[in-house]
Order: structure tokens, then sequence, then C-alpha cells
């Protein structure tokens, strides 16, 4: 029934489907529910007697059916269950319950009920995606001979020196006042690259896919405090053409397999982005005739209008930018060969509807361009551990980091990114 039906109610050998109550209808012959059970979109149909109702039988209501499933005279949904017995595990008051039955809520509206929100088809549609392209990249990176790397979430490096970090302090008097419990200043991660990078020298091919965190005084729709990143980290390579590929590879093959698996809730929302053309944008601000609030010069940081333009430029596909102003990047970012200590190689892929979703590098391997870029930014010896990585077998390697709340929002056209992560943390907000 699994597959005939294209949902998972636990059907076992005495008809017994678990659920919560989508919908309620009371006819002189016949009592119909609906029940969902959350595997899927698809609620399945109860049929009962008018005396199986109870008045605790409501809309959101936890209930057990046993009964006889039956082939059902409606086209559009195989199977329904006739009922012997009903049994409500759990009530819900519908005057309290916040989303009504029938109405459309909007994922604002629902978003101000974390603690409830998975209750209603849009956030858990939204939530199954998510979960099956968490499948989707994994899988991608398995197929393709890379090593899932844990990295740590808490860290004493700040990997991309943009100061947005989460100091982790202990609550309680277990060390003595005035002492820190790492002995050392710690954080929670912004990134897993610099760990990724000391994987590299010994799997050539290396992941991390979790919880990274930005102290960012933002509430934007693109910025969280906690969000997942994706990141990979590739030896052996010299171009940007081999970080390209992969993220262009894993973006196909992961929004490939979440249309395949999961159409019915994609559907739910308006858009996915077609995986598109690939081309390298440069100077392609300077030449426009657009006004912008911050004008470009070479040197400056791209703005989200900066981003939109360039993604419309372009067809609204997805866009590689390259060639990044050089002091613009962190230490770890090699220098273009042919720009040497002027553009880096640095890539931003760029999307519709949300703008950078990655942003990636080759990472610099000469040991002495290393050191001297360290000792110009004062962090030789907070770093001598990632000169070793350059001192003992070293290789040239670059690799990304891609948004994965980021990339929900863009495959799913959802706009704002509280809404593809199941508990939202941004400044001043973490309820529970
Ligand atoms: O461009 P970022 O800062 O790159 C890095 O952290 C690199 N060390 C990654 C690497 O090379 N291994 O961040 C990567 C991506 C961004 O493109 C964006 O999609 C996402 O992480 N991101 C955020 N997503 C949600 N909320 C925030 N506050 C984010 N900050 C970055």
């Amino acid at each position: 029934f699994t597959t005939l039906l294209g949902i998972r109610l636990i059907v076992n050998f005495d008809s017994l489907l678990q659920g919560w109550v989508r919908s309620i209808r009371s006819q002189k012959s016949n009592l119909f529910l609906h029940l969902n059970d959350g595997s899927s979109l698809q609620s399945l149909q109860v049929v009962a007697s008018p005396e199986l109702n109870d008045p605790s039988l409501t809309f959101g209501s936890a209930v057990e059916v046993t009964g006889v499933l039956k082939k059902s005279p409606h086209r559009n949904q195989p199977v329904e269950l006739e009922a012997d017995q009903i049994h409500v595990v759990g009530e819900c008051n519908p005057v309290d319950f916040p989303f009504k039955t029938k109405e459309r809520h909007s994922l604002e509206y629902i978003r101000q009920f974390p603690h409830l929100r998975c209750r209603t088809n849009a956030f858990s549609s939204l939530l199954r995606v998510r979960s099956e392209a968490t499948t989707a990249i994994h899988s991608y990176f398995k197929e393709n001979g890379f090593v899932q790397i844990h990295t740590p979430v808490i860290t004493s490096n700040d990997c991309e020196g943009a100061g947005e970090l989460f100091q982790v302090e202990p609550s309680s008097a277990e060390v003595e006042e005035g002492e820190n419990f790492f002995s050392v200043p710690a954080y929670l991660t912004v990134s897993g690259q610099l760990h990724l990078e000391v994987m590299s020298g010994a799997f050539s091919r290396v992941y991390t896919f979790g919880p990274t965190f930005r102290a960012e005084n933002s509430q934007s729709r693109r910025h969280l405090a906690e969000f997942h990143m994706v990141e990979a980290e590739v030896s052996f390579t010299e171009s940007l053409e081999d970080l390209t590929k992969v993220m262009e590879d894993m973006f196909r093959s992961a929004t490939e397999h979440v249309l395949a698996h999961c159409a019915e809730d994609v559907d739910l929302f308006h858009k996915h982005v077609t995986p598109g053309h690939r081309p390298n944008v440069e100077d392609i601000l300077n030449r426009s005739s657009q006004k912008f609030a911050f004008p470009t010069h070479w040197g400056c940081d791209l703005q989200t209008e900066h981003e939109k333009y360039l993604v419309k430029h372009c067809g609204n596909i997805p866009v590689f930018v390259t060639d990044y102003p050089y002091d613009l990047k962190p230490f770890y970012a090699r220098d273009n060969k042919d720009h040497p200590r002027h553009s880096a190689a640095a890539v931003d892929l760029l999307v519709p509807g949300v703008g950078e979703l990655c942003g990636g590098s080759l990472r610099e391997e000469r040991l002495d361009l290393l050191r001297a870029r360290l000792e110009e930014v004062g962090l030789e010896d907070t770093y001598s551990w990632y000169l070793d990585l350059r001192r003992f077998g070293s290789v040239p390697h670059g690799g990304f980091g891609l948004g994965f709340e980021r990339y929900l929002q863009c495959i799913l056209g959802v706009d704002s990114i509280k809404d593809v992560i199941p508990f939202p943390r941004f400044s001043h907000s973490c309820p529970l």
C-alpha cells in the first residue's frame, strides 16, 4: 500500500492508522476524516459510521483508527479506511488551536508558532524537502569520492576573520573565577574550512555539513545566527573550474533528487530554479547604466543590490562571479596567477531570489607567501599549525561553502530564510 498511496501511514496487519485529523465532515450516513502522519502531503480518508463521532474528534486531534482498508470509489484516492474503532489519543481544542481547517495560513503567520507550525501542510512540506535535500547532498558527496568529516562546533579560530563570533563561556562556576574553561578563548564555529583543510592533507576530497554560527546583527530575509553550511575541500587542484564544477554538479544533483522524490511538496511552492548555464561575470556592474545605492569600484564588496542585478542581467539563472579583489578576501585565499596580489582566485555563486549561495576559493599553499600574509594581519602565532600544513606534504587545494537554508529558499522560492529552518535563530529571537 505504501507505493499505491504514496504515503506511509502506519497500516499494519490489523489496519491500525495513527495520525492527526486534517479534516472532518459529518453526514447523515457517514463520518469522513482525513488523517495525516507527516510522511507525505497526502492524507488518508477514513469512512466511519456517525455513531463513532465524538466531540473530542476535532481538527488537529491525534487519533488511532482500526478498520479495513478498501478500494475507494474516488479516482484521486485509491484506497480508504472503513473504520471499526476511533480512539482519540490527544485532544486539540479548536478554539485555542492557532490553525483552522480549510484556511490557508501564510508562512509569516505560522512563524509565530514555532512549536506548532510543523502541523501545517506548508511547513511540513518544507521540512520534508529539507530532509530529502540533506540526503541528496550526502549522496552526491559519497558518490563522488568525498570523505565526510565532523568538524568541531567549538573552535578557537575565526576562519573568516570578520569578527562575527559567539564566544563560548561556561555558565556555572566549574572553573575558577577569571579562568577560561579551554584556557584559550573559544567560539562557535563560523566555518569548518580550516579543519577541512587539515583533513584534505590526508584524504584528497573531504566535506562537512553542519551547524554554523554568525553573530550578525541582522534581521534580513537571508541571514540567520545559526545556519547549516555544506563545505567541501578538494586537493590537487589549481583551477577554480574544478571547484565550480563541484558546486554546479552538487546543486544540479541535489535539486534533481529533490524534484524526483518530493514533487508534491515542491509543487506547494511557487518555483524551483532549474540549474542553468554558467557564465563568468566581469565588469558587468561597471558597464551598467543602473544607479546603485552603493556605487561600485574595484576593491568594494558586492552588496545585495549588485548581486540581484547580476543575476537578472544574466537571465535569472545561477551565476558564478570570479576574481574578487585580493584585499577583500581572508588570509587563506590565493591570488590569481595572472594578477598576483591584485585579484583572488575566489568565486561566489549567486542565485535568483537569494543572491550569494556559495563562496569559495583556491587556498594559498605557498609557505612563504602565506606566512607573509599572516604576518601582515598579525596572526602568524595563532595560525602556526596552519603554516605546518604547508610545511608537510602541502598540495594546491581549494574549497567552498554553500548556505543550506539559502539553497532551500532558492529551489522553493521561499522569501524568508526563517521559513526553511525548523527553529530559526536570529538577533533578538531564540524562543525555544
Ligand atoms: O561566504 P562564506 O562566508 O564562506 C565561508 O565561510 C568559507 N570559509 C566557506 C568555505 O570556503 N569552506 O559563507 C558561505 C555561505 C554563503 O555563501 C551563504 O550562502 C552562507 O554560507 N551564509 C549564511 N547563510 C545564512 N545566514 C548567514 N548569516 C550566513 N552567512 C553565510
